[in-house]
């Protein structure tokens, strides 16, 4: 009987230029395109094993047997990898992040990146970058950004096929740091999934992506010209945008939390007073500080004082995703 076994490893990332609502929810074919960072300090580790004795797939995630709809989704993903390699064998998936689950810090990028890897990997396909990235848009949209490394951008595409992830900059391009405040650590109520099937709903979504290629624009030049403040200016304006969204969506999802604003409120007054600082919340309560690394101590100090903060975390641009 033979076993065939890998295991990949990648970073989370932050959005600057937010992915939320689909041309095409099965497909995860995005309404816009989106920008964001790798996360080197937080990634998830996937391994798994395809083995013809298996009459079913199986997930271990962070140390638990898990079934329901998280395994359902990744037995979908599965589907199309076994679809690609002819093989039609099922798969023990063990998969661990260092990091809290479904709290708004990307954790189903990084796990279907390393998946994604992983599976191609141990059923012998050899995949060029582009071709990984537009596999993990499946898994999870934001997923294909984790496969390339540093500071990358995901076109949305005409179609399936031109709907991927590519490196804007390498991660030595800029040492920003992200300290992200906790203040919760509960998966959320409502997962995105679910979430970008009602971005539609919400009467603002048109005007949001009306916007959308200008704001893309602005963060591609922020980022190639190492533009703190204007970097800060459109991250901040894009994750209001998505928010306002999300609160306006029939049924509306509130992902913050009262720290959360005590958090924003805070920065701002610092930035205002000097220090290098914005934010930004993917579909969380917790907040994505981004600073320069020089700044990055007293970024941390200060939130760590804040009432409400549990914890912070900190991450440099992280490279992609890889085998390990
Ligand atoms: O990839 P998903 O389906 O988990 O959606 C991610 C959505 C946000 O994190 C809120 C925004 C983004 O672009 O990462």
């Amino acid at each position: 009987m033979s076993y065939l076994t890998a295991t990949g490893v990648a970073c989370a990332n932050i959005a600057f230029i937010k992915y939320w609502g689909n041309r095409d929810d099965r497909l995860r074919l995005p309404s816009t395109g989106s920008i964001s960072m790798n996360l080197d300090s937080l990634y998830a580790r996937t391994s798994l094993t395809f083995d013809p004795g298996l009459k079913s797939d199986t997930l271990d995630l962070n140390g638990h047997p898990t079934g329901g709809r998280a395994l359902t989704r990744v037995q979908a993903f599965l589907d199309l990898v076994r679809d690609l390699a002819g093989k039609p064998l099922h798969a023990r998936v063990v998969s661990e992040n260092n990091f809290p689950t479904g709290a708004g810090i990307a954790s189903s990028a990084a796990a279907f990146s390393a998946l994604s890897l992983a599976a191609t990997h141990a059923l012998g396909l050899e995949l060029s970058e582009r071709e990984l990235s537009h596999l993990a848009r499946r898994g999870s949209g934001s997923a294909c950004r984790s496969i390339p490394a540093g500071f990358v951008e995901w076109q949305a595409g005409e179609s399936d096929a031109d709907s991927y992830a590519f490196s804007l900059a390498r991660p030595d391009h800029w040492d920003l740091v992200d300290c992200i405040a906790i203040v919760s650590s509960q998966p959320k109520p409502v997962g995105s999934s679910e979430g970008h099937a009602l971005a539609g709903t919400s009467p603002l979504q048109r005007a949001r992506l009306a916007g959308a290629p200008k704001r893309l624009q602005a963060c591609r030049a922020a980022i190639l010209e190492r533009d703190f403040n204007a970097l800060a200016e459109v991250a901040e304006l894009d994750s209001h945008l998505m928010h306002a969204v999300m609160m306006t969506s029939l049924r509306p999802l509130l992902y913050w939390a009262p720290a959360s604003i005590t958090v924003m409120q805070a920065v701002s007054a610092w930035r205002k007073d000097g220090l290098p600082a914005f934010y930004t919340l993917d579909a969380g309560p917790n907040v994505h500080v981004l600073c320069p690394a020089s700044a990055a101590g007293q970024v941390e100090a200060l939130l760590g004082a804040l009432p409400g903060v549990l914890k912070v975390l900190k991450a440099h641009p992280g490279d992609g995703a890889r085998l390990v």
